[in-house]
């Protein structure tokens, strides 16, 4: 006998969706967000979340401001990750944003500047090395002053994320070029002005950028350095996945086009095999026969408890639309791994944040659903200092999108859920007496329910988002723990990212149900 714990949440569950970004679309800056209604705040909030984060670039180079806040904290700079980031979401906005054509031409020309201001990146010293050609070093360096030049100050450097997560907004954008027949050089053309990308051709692209980039994956998979959070050095699962997706990711498209010489292809292949080999590896430790969950980095395992919402981002940034990667399957949003991840940050957090214990008033079966998130237990970072950690609107959203992501994949693997009770991660969608594993019968009513309480699920991370945004919608870095109020750096763009990514998530998973 098992029953569905968080059906009764499907009240969420909304339909038919209203299409986002209606062509007489007017700004949203000094208006009331309407929080009342969770399906009608859900497609405003989108809305807001694009208007902001397009806020975020500075006008005239395209640099994207980690956020426009200047003292407690100074954000006013361009980080490497958070632009890759922020950019690769509005390359999957693009087939919405063209048909609308109040971004069009704003969005297309963003993106150019970022590819040149990663051209000119690349070429700067800085403190993590020189830049290329001279060396690849520099191209671990985190972040950098809004004018493009380099950031002198002390720093947790290098981190190693950055030029994976460059590659992978670099093809998607030359992918979505290329499903939509348009020429890049075109592109380039028509945005050209003085000392602006001096290269036209996607061939340009890969000996120029993403040649660089990849041979720094190929140098660089191996050494140390800076987890995402920008705090420890060592080896960080959330790393080494977006560089095993890059390589991924670029093989087929080299390959075909032979955009790359054959012996670095080769080089290519034999490190992708290498980081794949290092990441299943128990002595590694990302998984760790102790644990049910990722243990995001090994080095202070014991410390930590391992949990960190970066492995939920590992597996959705690489699990994206229909690019499947046989090499990352292991860490789909289906993976056991993965899912328990979700469940034991949950489950800390929806105690750890007193925010989250009003769940209990509303009943003990939502004890776990409704739970605003943050990057990982031990946080003790407030979003200016050192003090306590909060929730963090980006892992709210990711945990969104990664529900989401899961109905998906069910409903297009058109296969049984085999559902595990050891796994902790069913608690949140099942009650059972049972130890036995059992599957849930591909298009069965009980098949059809599990599906709808992930979607269900999923909306109750947003719902938290609805609850603790500002009245205008906007949203930090972080929410304070006890008052439930924006807190740390203002607008961050890294924040409106995972938003725009969670409702297009939902969006696409609840067109499916729709038919
Ligand atoms: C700023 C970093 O970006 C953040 O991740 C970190 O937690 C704090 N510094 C504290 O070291
Ligand atoms: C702190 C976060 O820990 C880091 O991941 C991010 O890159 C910077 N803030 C800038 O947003």
């Amino acid at each position: 006998m098992f029953l569905w714990i968080v059906g009764v949440l499907s009240l969420y569950v909304s339909l038919p969706f209203v299409k986002f970004l209606r062509s007489d679309a007017v700004s949203w800056h000094d208006r009331y967000v309407p929080r009342g209604n969770f399906t009608e705040w859900v497609h405003a909030q989108n809305s807001i979340a694009l208007e902001r984060l397009l806020d975020n670039f500075i006008d005239e180079n395209g640099a994207i401001l980690a956020s426009p806040s200047r003292n407690e904290p100074d954000y006013y700079y361009q980080w490497v990750r958070d632009s890759a980031i922020v950019v690769n979401t509005l390359v999957k906005q693009l087939p919405a944003i063209e048909q609308n054509l109040q971004y069009d031409q704003l969005v297309h020309r963003r993106i150019l500047q970022f590819l040149n201001n990663s051209f000119v990146l690349q070429r700067l010293d800085n403190l993590s090395g020189k830049g290329v050609p001279t060396s690849i070093r520099g191209l671990g360096e985190p972040k950098f002053n809004v004018d493009n030049t380099q950031f002198n100050e002390n720093w947790g450097r290098p981190q190693n994320d950055g030029p994976p997560l460059r590659i992978i907004t670099i093809l998607n954008y030359l992918q979505h070029l290329n499903n939509t027949g348009k020429q890049i050089d075109h592109i380039i053309t028509h945005n050209a002005k003085e000392g602006f990308l001096p290269f036209k051709v996607t061939k340009d692209i890969f000996d120029n950028i993403l040649f660089w980039d990849l041979q720094f994956i190929v140098d660089e998979w191996k050494s140390e350095n800076f987890d995402l959070w920008e705090e420890v050095r060592g080896h960080h699962f959330f790393t080494s996945v977006m560089q095993l997706y890059a390589i991924e990711r670029t093989l087929p498209i080299a390959k075909q086009n032979h955009l790359l010489r054959k012996k670095f292809v080769e080089s290519l292949v034999d490190t992708r095999h290498k980081i794949r080999e290092f990441i299943l590896d128990n002595r590694t430790g990302f998984i760790s026969k102790s644990a049910n969950h990722i243990i995001s980095c090994p080095e202070i395992y014991g410390k930590r408890s391992g949990l960190d919402i970066a492995t939920i981002l590992a597996s959705i940034y690489t699990h994206d639309g229909s690019n499947t990667s046989e090499h990352l399957d292991l860490f789909h949003v289906d993976n056991r791994y993965i899912l328990n991840t979700l469940y034991g940050l949950t489950e800390s957090m929806s105690d750890l944040y007193p925010i989250n214990r009003e769940n209990e008033r509303h009943s003990k079966k939502h004890n776990l659903a409704a739970v605003a998130l943050g990057r990982y237990p031990e946080d003790v970072y407030d979003g200016v200092g050192i003090s306590e950690g909060n929730p963090w609107y980006l892992a709210t959203a990711a945990a969104a999108e990664h529900m989401y992501k899961l109905a998906r994949k069910f409903i297009e693997d058109e296969k049984s859920i085999p559902i595990s009770p050891n796994d902790e991660f069913w608690k949140f969608i099942i009650e059972t007496n049972s130890k036995d594993k059992f599957d849930v019968k591909y298009h069965s009513h009980a098949f059809n329910e599990t599906i709808k309480s992930f979607v269900a699920l999923g909306d109750s991370f947003l719902d938290k988002i609805r609850l603790h945004v500002a009245d205008d919608g906007s949203m930090s870095e972080q929410i304070n723990k006890y008052t439930g109020y924006n807190q740390g750096a203002s607008d961050l763009t890294w924040s409106y990212g995972s938003y725009l990514n969670a409702y297009q998530a939902r969006e696409e998973i609840l067109a499916y149900l729709s038919h």
